[in-house]
């Protein structure tokens, strides 16, 4: 078989990729280590900045996120028992954020890559191999059915999140990782349920952080921190409804409905970039080359951009023989990233307890996030953040 682009891993990053490039006949196939339905039964973050929405209009798969998903304008933050209203419309001179699950965007992703007979090879599990990226004709290998399948190809795209392959096969000698580990985890909860709220609470306390997020009108997804020792298995649904009104004011308390569990799970949080991004052939996008913490989900948004600074590349290289996009691909997504990774480590610091300062340093938190809702300066600097920072 023969490609322009081979991409590892059908994720967000992977299936918007695909369909960019072939929204500019480049040639393309997919292979992921998974079932489609696997890939779908995965839940994460729901919160698109406005190049994630162009980009998916860009695709041509933006029609459902439109009618269905929620435009917010605000978000607010919970300290010291009250709520503070974030304006990021006001501050940013009108601009929001769309909350439509990730789920949601594999989904349209998957149906319009179907739509137009594009080959995705699901469920090579762990066999992918790459091979020659170094030189002018990468190969990727699979073995399905028992049998050996060799891909020639142009070029590699390493789509294949956090634990893939495509990170593991660039040469060591090259590779820097940095990586920050947070002392605590995301316990998580979607329930058939109407959201507390028209928007987002982020909750600081001193028993931890809570948030209140939502996938649509009918539709809640509610996380409270919890120690990285805890199971899933530990926690009832009533016990985490309990843990969540703990840390909610009255008033948000009385709103809250509640109802049994559809998913529930426990995500560590950790901060990871991999540096250059790019191995001859072979480049990475989305969390096979950083990972962020939740607050603020800036996750897919960053892998979002990724692929658009790859696809412009590609299609640069294609149409007028220039390789000045793919020189510059590492460095223009690592500026970036950093300032995501920057955003998160930030927020994440601010709004979570952490086991080793103590009262003290519930205390500077709450002095922080009191300077930050009453300086015009400091909710500004957090809405452009939020909202996503310009390209
Ligand atoms: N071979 C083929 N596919 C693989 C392999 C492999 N060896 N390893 C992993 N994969 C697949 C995974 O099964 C997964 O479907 O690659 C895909 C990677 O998808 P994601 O983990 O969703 O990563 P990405 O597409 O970069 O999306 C980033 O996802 O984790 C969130 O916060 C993150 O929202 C962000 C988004
Ligand atoms: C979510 O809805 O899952 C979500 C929303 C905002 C975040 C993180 C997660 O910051």
């Amino acid at each position: 078989m023969r490609t322009q682009v081979a991409i590892i891993g059908a994720g967000p990053a992977g299936l918007l990729l695909g369909q960019l490039l072939h929204k500019a006949g480049i040639d393309n196939i997919i292979l992921e280590r998974q079932s489609a339905a696997h890939v779908l039964g995965r839940i994460r973050a729901g919160v698109l900045e406005q190049v994630a929405v162009n980009l998916l209009d860009e695709c041509g798969v933006g029609a459902r996120m439109h009618r269905e998903g929620l435009v917010h304008q605000g978000i607010e933050l919970l300290f010291a028992g009250q709520r503070h209203r974030i304006d990021l419309h006001g501050l940013t001179g009108g601009k929001s954020v769309t909350v439509y699950g990730q789920t949601e965007v594999t989904h349209d992703l998957m149906d319009a890559r179907q739509a137009e007979g594009l080959v995705t090879v699901y469920e090579t599990g762990d066999t992918v191999s790459l091979h020659d990226f170094d030189g002018a004709r990468p190969k990727v290998r699979y073995v399905r059915d028992g049998r050996t399948h060799e891909i020639e190809c142009d070029f590699i795209a390493g789509c294949d999140g956090f634990h893939g392959v495509c990170r593991a096969s660039a040469p060591a000698a090259v590779l820097k990782t940095y990586e920050k580990v947070y002392p605590f985890g995301w316990l998580g909860l979607l329930a058939d349920v109407p959201p507390l709220s028209h928007e987002l609470i982020y909750a600081n306390t001193g028993r931890g952080f809570a948030l209140c997020s939502m996938r649509s009108p009918s539709r809640s997804r509610y996380y409270v921190q919890v120690p990285l020792q805890d199971k899933v298995e530990d926690w009832s649904d009533e016990a985490f409804w309990n843990e969540l009104r703990a840390r909610l004011d009255p008033a948000a308390c009385e709103r809250l409905v509640t109802g049994p569990s559809i998913e529930k799970s426990i995500a560590p949080l950790r901060s990871f970039v991999a540096e250059p991004m790019r191995f001859g052939r072979l480049f990475l996008a989305g969390d096979a080359a950083h990972i962020v913490p939740p607050t603020g989900a800036k996750g897919l948004n960053l892998a979002a951009t990724d692929v658009k600074y790859l696809s412009n590349a590609f299609i640069e290289y294609y149409r007028e023989r220039s390789d000045r996009g793919i020189d510059h691909y590492s460095e223009v997504c690592l500026r970036r990233i950093w300032k995501a990774e920057r955003f998160s480590w930030w927020f994440t610091s601010l709004m979570h307890k952490f086991p080793d300062t103590g009262e003290f340093g519930q205390k500077v938190q709450e002095a922080e996030l009191d300077y930050l809702v009453n300086s015009r300066a400091a909710s500004t600097s957090l809405a452009e953040n939020y909202v996503g920072l310009p390209l």
